[in-house]
């Protein structure tokens, strides 16, 4: 499907057929009646993972049988155009895909899109490529890559794994991802998924070797003083292995019939690379206000993929994220511009007594409700008439301050003339912030939730 399709891209369907379906209740009634029959909640239990759920454990995902139930529920028209514009592992594309539907998902962070797009690969190319890979094996070991100085990776691999790792990554850029001539850069864009398959399959393998000093903050990723030494034979014969056991995760888990023209871009939620009513439905879930550093994160990937941590490219994307903790260059949006319930929670941050309440930590508030509208109004450009955004939020803490994300989407909805409400929501027991013991130092009690909130476009 090509990007920037005309003002009806994706495939034509009656908005009214989009309506009728669920006109009188509403999505969110349809939706708090399905996920209250089916008894399932978006989180995705850490160590629960399994297949492909566990290629690239997202700590922020929902599981894929919460997309399928969200998408099954929208009653939508055969091959509909399904988006989330913050991807993250892919896991609404994935299921889209495999349910018949144009999936598109956008993510900011390449080693998401890497992930999202290798989990489109179709089971029978999966099978069939471990002759390629060990040609390509067998090549890295009689002819390793010439080691660059200032190569990121090498922060994480010694050296001999390191030139393994490019000459491997060469030889699947230059068989699977050449595009009018131009071997494809994965920092710079999505892979196709074939490609992103092998090199997503290389990426896991070379973890096991690499270096990672963990800390109690497992989103805080840091490469050991000196990366443990190993024989080139021992990364590609890992890697051959995780290749095999993905091929299987593959085969295992679809399909293959009903597949579109499934695409994931490297992209940015406040500026989608889609024309306007495109799109039947989006689920996703936007970062949360918790000030998770998603690219730390994915630090050791990022220095795979050529992005280190020292580079400019590093900091940028760090900054240009959404409910990143660093604070970015342009002034803070006043309070007074935002919908009222926001603004509310914005000015009790401000005028807070603790250090930075008033500078730093309004501003990276601020950022993050500036991105949230920009971003709700992209879905209110995109979706048809009639159609629903559906958002997995949680809410978080400022210090004692509470700050209810999914009341807050709902308000920035409304405040965009769509239909908003919230179809359903869980306790949360179990949340990122709570490794840092200062964080409820200001309040006596803590409970956190997580929510189905639903937007309808008018
Ligand atoms: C909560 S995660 C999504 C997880 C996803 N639902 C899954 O199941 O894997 C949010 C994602 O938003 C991405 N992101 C942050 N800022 C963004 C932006 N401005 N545009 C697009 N994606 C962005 C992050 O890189 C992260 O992958």
């Amino acid at each position: 499907m090509a990007v920037k399709p005309n003002a009806n891209g994706g495939p034509e369907r009656p908005s009214s057929a989009v309506a009728e379906s669920r006109d009188s209740r509403g999505l969110a009634e349809v939706l708090r009646q399905r996920l209250q029959a089916v008894d399932i909640d978006a989180k995705r239990r850490s160590g629960t993972e399994a297949g492909m759920e566990a290629w690239y454990p997202y700590y922020a995902g929902y599981t894929e049988e919460f997309a399928a139930q969200v998408i099954e529920a929208s009653n939508l028209g055969p091959k509909s155009t399904v988006l989330d514009p913050w991807n993250g592992c892919g896991t609404t594309t994935r299921v889209a895909d495999v349910q018949g539907h144009t999936a598109i998902g956008i993510d900011i962070n390449p080693v998401a899109t890497l992930v999202a797009s290798a989990k489109l690969a179709r089971a029978q190319d999966a099978i069939h490529v471990t002759g390629l890979a060990g040609r390509l094996a067998a090549h890295s070991l009689s002819a390793p890559a010439t080691l660059t100085s200032g190569d990121p990776l090498r922060k994480w691999l010694c050296p001999a794994l390191t030139r393994t790792y490019r000459s491997i990554e060469q030889g699947i850029l230059a068989d699977l991802a050449v595009r009018d001539g131009a071997v494809l850069s994965p920092s710079a864009q999505a892979l196709p998924p074939l490609a992103a398959f092998l090199v997503l399959a290389l990426q896991r393998a070379a973890r096991h070797f690499a270096g990672i000093k963990t800390t109690s903050n497992p989103t805080w990723l840091r490469p050991k003083t000196h990366a443990p030494r190993h024989d080139a034979e021992a990364l590609t014969g890992v890697w051959l292995e995780t290749v095999r056991a993905m091929a299987m995760d593959l085969e295992a888990a679809e399909a293959d019939a009903h597949r579109t023209g499934s695409q994931v871009f490297l992209g940015d939620a406040r500026n989608l690379p889609l024309g306007d009513s495109a799109v039947d439905l989006v689920v996703t879930s936007p970062p949360y206000c918790t000030r998770i550093d998603y690219v730390v994160s994915t630090s050791f990937e990022l220095a795979a993929l050529g992005i280190g941590d020292k580079q400019p490219s590093f900091d940028e994307l760090r900054r240009t994220s959404m409910g990143t903790p660093l604070a970015r260059r342009a002034a803070a949006p006043a309070a007074e511009t935002f919908p009222d319930e926001v603004a509310s929670v914005l000015t009790r941050i401000r005028e807070h007594p603790s250090k930075a309440s008033s500078s730093y930590y309004y501003k990276t508030y601020a950022q993050y409700f500036s991105d949230s509208m920009a971003s709700v109004a992209e879905l209110r450009r995109v979706l048809k008439p009639g159609a629903a955004a559906v958002l997995v939020v949680q809410s978080s803490y400022y210090k004692d301050i509470y700050v209810d994300l999914p009341e807050l989407y709902v308000a920035m909805g409304q405040a965009l003339d769509m239909r908003a409400s919230i179809a359903a929501e869980y306790d949360v027991n179990r949340f990122l912030a709570q490794i840092n013991s200062r964080s409820t130092a200001h309040r006596k009690s803590t409970s956190h939730r997580e929510a189905v909130v639903v937007l309808e476009a008018a």
